[in-house]
């Protein structure tokens, strides 16, 4: 075990410090000579008498600063007398950030948003008006459903913009739509005692990270085809699930709307005692048709209703919310505090400010304009480079739907597409059960002459895969 010299220790110079300093003075400088290595763990420090005679300063100062020092964990007394720098904890540097480790790397493979929009101006101005405004007592535990002043504004902003009439006291803020499916995925499994156990149906194809969630939490997932008119809701009588989820503005991933008799068709499933779980994950983009009014409108009794902010604004923010029918309510709250006892509340206060203020609605009409531009350099570019192939669900969203010819592999072009730079998802990820092959693109992150770059290459590995065969 080291020892460290008492008489030059650490060349400290105590002769300019100001008497009544002196104990900050020597904590600051042991706590940073261990900062930075010049004390390592185990070394022994001089006695206080020696230190404080070398320094030339009282005991009892040298005294104040070790127990300081020994408070914050910083050394402790040596077992065989004396006291030793502690052990330090190993705090491993973060892993470099992807998009440095991969800077040439086109991910199309998430329906993002474009990020580089993000109104950082206005979410700051927002936070500093919800700091400068907020008292004490609104830093302590807040109401576990969600900040009421967000769930004011959200009630407001989801009967404008989506047709869902409903009261702040039946919306519950949530992690994203992701924790609102898994609460009411926790709220059906718990009540499977009384009514046998769940079987959840799931859009096929339909989003594997949702089909994997409700498999996390549910037994018997079960998948439902879908067609050009969406859901095949006389599927569900065969089935006879407990629930079924669905994404009716605009399918994901095929894109198709669910058609007016389907939607007729699903509520009247729905009035025999069956949930509807409609995720109205990308509902703010519509492109060349008029916004389809979410489903919820239709049946709130049979419909929970999830949508975040994961499309429109970050999914880092991981913001989102729940409406769940009357039956499940209160379960669904009870679930959401025994979770979390609620989401942070200063990001959902800074949201209802950026409701109230009208930003949010401003913010997405310039996310309309970039993102349709950016879905026509899509379209474009497959009509140039992919003319065998389909494009689907273009109307809305963030994302287009590839359909290949019937011989092509969807997962062997999407890995030599990642070989190439380019990160897309085969329409096969998305599949319960086999079907026609095609790519999921998001084009939402990215400028049109890389989408158009990326569709380019995409045609040189399909050309080549032809010739392969
Ligand atoms: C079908 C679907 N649902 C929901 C979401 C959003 O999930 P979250 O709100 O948890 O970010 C996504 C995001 O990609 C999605 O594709």
């Amino acid at each position: 075990m080291g020892q460290v010299n008492g008489t030059d220790f650490l060349q400290l110079d105590a002769t300019t410090v100001p008497r009544g300093h002196r104990a900050s003075w020597l904590t600051d400088a042991i706590r940073k000579a261990i900062a930075d290595g010049h004390l390592s763990s185990g070394m022994r420090l001089p006695a206080t008498r020696a230190l404080s005679q070398d320094l030339g300063i009282a005991r009892g100062t040298v005294t104040e600063a070790f127990q300081r020092l020994t408070e914050e964990g910083l050394i402790v007394p040596n077992r065989g007398g004396g006291t030793v720098v502690a052990a330090s904890v190993a705090v491993a540097e973060p892993p470099a950030r992807e998009d440095d480790e991969h800077p040439h790397v086109v991910d199309l493979s998430t329906g993002l948003p474009d990020l580089t929009a993000f109104p950082r101006t206005a979410w700051l101005r927002a936070e500093r008006e919800v700091l400068s405004r907020s008292t004490d007592k609104e830093l302590g535990y807040a109401d576990s459903q969600g900040a009421p002043e967000l769930r004011y504004q959200l009630a407001k902003w989801l009967g404008r913009s989506r047709g869902v009439s409903v009261d702040p006291k039946q919306i519950v803020v949530t992690s994203g739509v992701t924790q609102a499916l898994s609460l009411l995925a926790q709220v059906l499994r718990d009540r499977s005692s009384d009514r046998g156990t769940p079987t959840l149906a799931v859009e096929d194809p339909g989003a594997e990270g949702n089909r994997r969630l409700l498999g996390y939490w549910i037994d018997r997932v079960v998948p439902v085809p879908v067609d050009e008119h969406g859901l095949v809701v006389s599927e569900l009588a065969r089935i006879d699930p407990t629930a079924v989820m669905t994404t009716p503005a605009h399918q994901f991933p095929t894109g198709v709307a669910l058609s007016p008799e389907r939607r007729r068709e699903l509520v009247a499933w729905a009035a025999n005692g069956g949930l509807i779980i409609e995720d109205d994950y990308d509902a703010e983009y519509r492109y060349d048709r008029a916004p389809i009014r979410a489903l919820h409108g239709l049946a709130p009794h049979s419909i929970a209703y999830t949508a975040s902010l994961s499309k429109t604004l970050a999914p880092a923010l991981r913001l989102g919310w729940l409406v769940a029918p009357p039956d499940l309510h209160d379960a669904v709250v009870t679930k959401k505090w025994a979770t979390d006892l609620g989401s942070p509340v200063l990001p959902q206060l800074a949201l209802a400010h950026l409701i109230r203020t009208g930003t949010l609605e401003k913010h997405l009409r310039t996310m309309r304009t970039r993102h349709r531009q950016r879905r026509d350099a899509a379209a474009r570019a497959v009509a140039r480079y992919l003319p065998d192939c389909t494009v689907e669900g273009i109307a809305a969203g963030l994302h287009i739907l590839i359909g290949l010819p019937e011989r092509f592999d969807d997962e062997d072009i999407a890995r030599r597409a990642a070989e190439r730079g380019i990160k897309i998802h085969p329409l096969s990820l998305h599949r319960a059960t086999p079907g026609s092959p095609g790519l999921v693109i998001g084009y939402g992150a990215h400028p049109p002459e890389r989408i158009d770059h990326a569709i380019r290459l995409l045609g040189q590995i399909i050309t080549g895969s032809r010739q392969d065969r």
